[in-house]
């Protein structure tokens, strides 16, 4: 059943984190599904730009529809991931997304507060929830590159203001992370410093955490030992998603971690079937690795055994 975040954040506010997982495909949606279900967990499911061109938004939207009539006990949210401002209207006018994120990060913050001002009235008119993001991660997300050195911190007081003017539900902030594979070059450490600042400044509001893959290194050793060449990786630690959670932070972004599983999945398979070209075999071996990813995931958010 479509939820949306605003109604999956009050549950978990301030004991766990839900799990906010991007798709494109509907080997990722099965495995997606199955994984929520074997630990009995509330979910995201992100959808960003890029996953709405892959094939056609159309495509997705009926993946999903199809996955909740497969798995009629799940209960999730359907997220846009890192939308601009057309983007948000198209997918709040579809009818099927039950939350989006405006993602003005990059703007002033006055444009910031603008732009999501009006995103905020447009979704909110139709009940559907919005996420903002204010201080700028490092890493790439669609298609804006931020460089290591221009990543910023989300101040305390702006959060607190920004939220205050703008009426969003829930807001993305900057604590450390990235995007992607190479999130840190020395200490692998969230700044929970500025979480503890914000959550005094506006408590019980919902936070969020993108970047938040782990990026396993055993992971990586096999794509590497399978023909990949991912060197000098590094991702959160997963031991800090929970201390997170109790300071606000309600849903956590992962999608890298995904990749990789994919990628080592189909690394290894045609490394050991070199004559094999069926790509159902491997697709299959991958929607049982990844729902037990998610499984595994969502024990360490604390959303498993929630439903
Ligand atoms: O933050 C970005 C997400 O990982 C989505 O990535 O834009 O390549 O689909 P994508
Ligand atoms: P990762 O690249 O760490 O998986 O982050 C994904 C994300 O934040 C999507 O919005
Ligand atoms: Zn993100």
């Amino acid at each position: 059943m479509i939820v949306t975040t605003a109604q999956l954040f009050k549950h978990a506010y301030g004991k766990y984190a839900v799990g906010a997982y991007n798709i494109n495909n509907a080997e990722q949606a099965m495995g997606l599904f199955k994984g929520a279900m074997d630990s009995k967990a509330p979910f995201i499911i992100q959808i960003s730009k890029g996953a709405r061109s892959y094939t056609d938004k159309r495509m997705l939207e009926a993946i999903i529809r199809a996955a909740d009539e497969i798995f009629p006990d799940a209960i999730f949210a359907v997220h846009l991931d890192h939308g601009d401002e057309q983007t948000c209207y198209d997918c709040i006018d579809s009818g099927f997304f039950s939350s989006v994120m405006i993602d003005a990060s990059h703007d002033p913050f006055e444009e910031n507060v603008a732009i999501t001002k009006r995103v905020v009235d447009r979704a909110h008119a139709k009940g559907i929830s919005v996420e903002a993001e204010l201080g700028m991660l490092g890493g790439v997300e669609e298609d804006i590159v931020v460089e290591d050195g221009h990543a910023t911190l989300t101040n305390p007081k702006e959060a607190q203001e920004f939220i205050k003017q703008t009426g969003c539900d829930s807001l993305a902030c900057a604590i450390g992370t990235s995007h992607g594979a190479f999130k840190f070059k020395g200490k692998q450490s969230l700044h929970f410093d500025v979480l503890e600042k914000i959550k005094a400044l506006v408590p019980g509001f919902p936070l969020v955490m993108h970047g938040s893959s782990s990026v396993p290194q055993d992971e990586v050793a096999r794509i590497n030992a399978a023909g990949g060449t991912i060197a000098g990786s590094m991702g959160v630690n997963v031991d800090e998603y929970l201390p997170a959670a109790k300071l606000g932070v309600t849903k956590i972004n992962i999608d890298t971690d995904g990749r990789l599983v994919w990628t080592r999945v189909h690394r290894e398979f045609f490394r050991d079937k070199p004559s094999e070209f069926d790509f159902r075999p491997p697709g299959k071996i991958f929607i049982v690795e990844y729902a037990k990813f998610i499984a595994s995931r969502n024990v360490l958010l604390g959303s498993a055994g929630q439903l």
